[in-house]
């Protein structure tokens, strides 16, 4: 995790990150006492894993456990469940990068891709960052081989900014990536959450 970086708006905000409710899916800060099982065995696969920068594989309790003790709690973290069965569909959150401006990143269980969930929950928490936060600009960077999450970043309005080499984890190396960012006066609109009853 980064550090020295964004120390404004994610403290003043993090106590109280509301529960985002869309048409098929609810995005709720993590709790471990609740989440933690479910969480790993999502997690825990090599395929969802392969282009991500934090989450090593085999993925275990031990590395869950720091993730909702430190990295939950310093960062805008979300996770998504259907609200058709509950099931977990994955994590998705924004990383402080300065005072108005945020990383998105994100990851879905793999029995949950392909069905639109990715763009349905990336819009609402871009709504959510935009009208809510107030943050003026949003960043993302995708693997240049990750054509699905280039594909969701696009859909909700990210544009491509530059080009990087990230490290991935999974892989114990870099990886040639494209740098994205969307802008709070050119956010391409979409459904917007509504709070939880
Ligand atoms: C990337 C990921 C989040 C996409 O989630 P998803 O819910 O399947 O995405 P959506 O269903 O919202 O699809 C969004 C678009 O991507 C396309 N897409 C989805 N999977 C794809 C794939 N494997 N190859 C090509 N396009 C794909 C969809 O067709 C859709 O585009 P369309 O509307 O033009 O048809 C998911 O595959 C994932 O969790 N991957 C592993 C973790 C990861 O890569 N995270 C992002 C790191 S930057």
């Amino acid at each position: 995790m980064d550090t020295g970086e964004g120390v404004g708006w994610p403290l003043l905000a993090l106590d109280r990150r509301p529960t985002l409710v869309t048409q098929r899916l609810t995005l709720e800060p993590p709790v471990a006492t609740r989440d933690m099982a479910e969480f790993v065995a999502a997690a825990n696969d090599p395929e969802v894993v392969r282009w991500l920068a934090r989450v090593p594989h085999p993925y275990t309790p031990r590395d869950a456990a720091y993730f909702f003790a430190i990295v939950a709690q310093a960062e805008f973290v979300f996770l998504m469940r259907r609200r058709d069965t509950g099931v977990l569909v994955g994590s998705m959150g924004l990383k402080p990068r300065g005072d108005d401006t945020a990383e998105l990143g994100y990851w879905l269980a793999r029995a949950q891709w392909r069905l639109g969930f990715a763009t349905e929950a990336a819009r609402a928490l871009v709504d959510h960052a935009f009208t809510g936060l107030r943050l003026a600009q949003l960043t993302a960077a995708v693997a240049v081989e990750n054509q699905a999450s280039l594909r969701v970043l696009q859909k909700v309005g990210f544009v491509e900014v530059g080009r990087s080499t990230r490290s991935v984890l999974s892989l114990g190396g870099d990886a040639p990536h494209i740098e994205l960012a969307l802008a709070a006066t050119t956010q391409s609109g979409g459904p917007s959450p509504r709070p939880a009853d």
